[in-house]
């Protein structure tokens, strides 16, 4: 399992809901918790590992041994909205880029955990941000998607050296061959 970088197709790719809670889906979150910690993020969507279901993982305070500040969500959704705030904000698919994007200040989400257990949880500013930006990519809507005008112009000589750095990598062969980008 790897993290994908933008513009992976798997990253644009709508995820389905998760019917059963087997195995691989907890070997699934158990390693996609691991390369969020590896890679030093607060959150990381099945889709950024190419895998299409609706599960995702997060750490409010980026520190694996925070255990209490760790979610695995499984068929979240936001239930409620309120407010506007626009803040910093960077993906784990794309390395480097942080931009302005404009989020609610408060959502209510609803999910399940590994166990099948129904979970409700408010949340405010960076958490309420991160809830929405993971649940985001389980839609194949990336942070690029909701940046204003101004953000998304700044980002464009990254999402062209992105764009070159999948082309670069079908040719080694580390994706193959025949991968089409989805921008
Ligand atoms: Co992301």
């Amino acid at each position: 399992m790897k993290i994908v970088k933008y513009p992976h197709p798997a990253l644009r790719v709508q995820a389905k809901p998760v019917l059963a809670l087997d195995k691989d889906i907890q070997l699934a979150a158990g390693h996609m918790l691991e390369l969020m910690y590896a890679s030093e993020g607060l959150g990381l969507a099945a889709p950024q590992v190419a895998l299409d279901h609706r599960l995702l993982v997060i750490n409010f305070a980026g520190d694996p041994e925070k255990k209490d500040a760790e979610v695995v969500a499984i068929n979240p959704v936001i239930t409620e909205t309120k407010g506007a705030i626009s803040d910093r904000e960077g993906c784990l698919s794309f390395p480097g880029l942080y931009q302005s994007v404009r989020r609610f200040k408060t959502v209510k989400v609803e999910y399940y955990d590994l166990k099948g257990d129904k979970f409700e949880m408010t949340c405010h500013d960076l958490a309420a941000r991160i809830w929405q930006h993971e649940i985001d990519h389980l839609d194949g809507v990336l942070f690029i998607d909701k940046m204003g005008s101004l953000g998304r112009s700044r980002s464009e000589r990254d999402l062209e050296q992105f764009i070159a750095d999948f082309e670069k990598a079908k040719k080694k062969g580390d994706l193959p061959p025949g991968l089409e980008p989805k921008l």
